[in-house]
């Protein structure tokens, strides 16, 4: 069997595992993992604790050069840095959450952060997860993946992983902000999130985390045999 060391897209709606899959699937590979909704995250967060207007784009892209965005993976995290300050702790809350999708629809927000993935997976032997990941970050991925699952099932999880925590919310809440936020990510006009044609769908509303991980494995040795 070929030893090659092969770059892998895996893209999808928020709430579909995309990254607690691809961490798992990465370190079992001894992959590097790049986490790029992360970055979209720190830029959100970035702009909100300058105040600036998350509606301003002008304000916004001109905040880009000095932010010194940088990433560390870990073996068990993707940690991200602005000037410095470990802000992972903070980018996954609710505020976060709202604002992300209208920071990720702005070009300049985009020009900057894809071009630091693509630097970053040029090393070989990658798993970047996001929404433009097989159509602009890694249109030559030897592995595309959209991997995805039903509202509900999307909803239902990211219920589980709140439950009893500070950023607890309702079912219904959760429902009705994936459904937002797949709206937006689907419908903005630069790098909407799109199933590209030579991708391989894998839909996990009726697969548990496990058997996920097992069948992109097997997706992933399927293709290294072949190259
Ligand atoms: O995967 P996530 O939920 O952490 O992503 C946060 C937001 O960033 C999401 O609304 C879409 C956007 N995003 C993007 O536009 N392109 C990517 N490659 C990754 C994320």
């Amino acid at each position: 069997m070929s030893h090659k060391k092969i770059a892998i897209a895996i893209d999808g709606p928020a709430g579909a595992g995309k990254s607690s899959i691809s961490k798992v699937v990465a370190k079992e590979l001894q992959y590097l993992y790049i986490d790029t909704g992360a970055m979209y995250r720190a830029v959100t967060w970035a702009v909100l604790h300058e105040h600036l207007e998350v509606s301003n784009q002008k304000a916004v892209e001109a905040l880009l050069p000095s932010l010194d965005l940088t990433m560390e993976p870990t073996d068990t995290a993707f940690k991200v840095f602005v000037r410095g300050e470990d802000i992972t702790d903070y980018i996954r809350q609710q505020k976060i959450n709202e604002n992300v999708s209208t920071i990720a629809s702005y070009k300049g927000v985009r020009q900057y952060l894809v071009e630091r993935q693509q630097a970053m997976a040029s090393v070989g032997g990658v798993i970047l997860d996001g929404r433009d990941i097989g159509s602009v970050v890694l249109p030559n991925a030897e592995l595309k993946i959209y991997l995805t699952a039903s509202v509900e099932a999307r909803a239902m999880r990211r219920y589980l992983e709140v439950k009893g925590t500070t950023n607890e919310q309702s079912l219904e809440d959760i429902k009705i902000s994936v459904m937002q936020r797949d709206k937006m990510d689907k419908t903005r006009q630069e790098s909407p999130l799109i199933q590209v044609e030579d991708a391989i769908l894998v839909d996990s509303s009726n697969m548990t985390f496990d058997e996920t991980v097992d069948y992109i494995l097997h997706l992933v040795r399927e293709q290294i045999e072949h190259e």
